[in-house]
């Protein structure tokens, strides 16, 4: 049996709290281990996040989608969003970093080593390029994205269970 949750949401950073509630009450039904449960909220408002700051949005009508499910063998984060053509540079940025992380035969390896790259960093230039190693390393899943011929992205997170 799998069990399914969506939600759209507007690109605002006030509905990440409820989004993240409502996810973690979806999750904790399902009899997960509560170490599970929290690493796949993360996950989730992690992706959630990139959407709100990197989609393109057109005023007041695109949403982010977001559709969690959760099976006998593992459980799926997706997120959605629409993309323009400027954002093939983040595209590309996002794929480095995936594949970036998968050359490591550990991800914790890749988590170590961009921590202490961004440590190296100055002090003004400290916010980024954390969290896709973060989802991999901490989540335990295995990370892919598409898009599809409506310009949308959906990035997809599958932790086995
Ligand atoms: N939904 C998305 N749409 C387009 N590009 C994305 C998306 N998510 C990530 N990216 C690209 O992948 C890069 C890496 O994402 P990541 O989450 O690791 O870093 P960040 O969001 O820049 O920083 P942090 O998550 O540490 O605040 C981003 O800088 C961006 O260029
Ligand atoms: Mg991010």
């Amino acid at each position: 049996m799998i069990d399914k949750m969506h939600i759209e949401l507007t690109p605002e950073w006030d509905k990440l709290e409820e989004i993240r509630l409502e996810a973690s009450r979806f999750l904790e039904q399902h009899g997960l281990t509560e170490s599970v449960n929290q690493s796949m909220v993360m996950v989730l408002s992690e992706l959630l996040e990139n959407s709100i700051k990197y989609g393109s949005f057109s005023e007041g009508s695109d949403k982010v989608s977001v559709r969690l499910e959760v099976g006998r063998d593992q459980i799926t984060v997706e997120v959605t969003n629409p993309i323009s053509d400027s954002a093939l540079p983040d595209l590309n940025s996002l794929d480095r970093m995936i594949q970036w992380v998968r050359g490591f035969q550990d991800p914790f390896e890749a988590y170590v080593k961009r921590l202490r790259e961004i440590s190296k960093r100055p002090l003004d230039d400290r916010e980024s390029g954390l969290g896709i190693v973060r989802i991999i390393y901490e989540g335990r899943v295995d990370l892919d994205f598409f898009v599809t011929d409506k310009d949308l992205l959906t990035v997809s997170a599958i932790r086995n269970l």
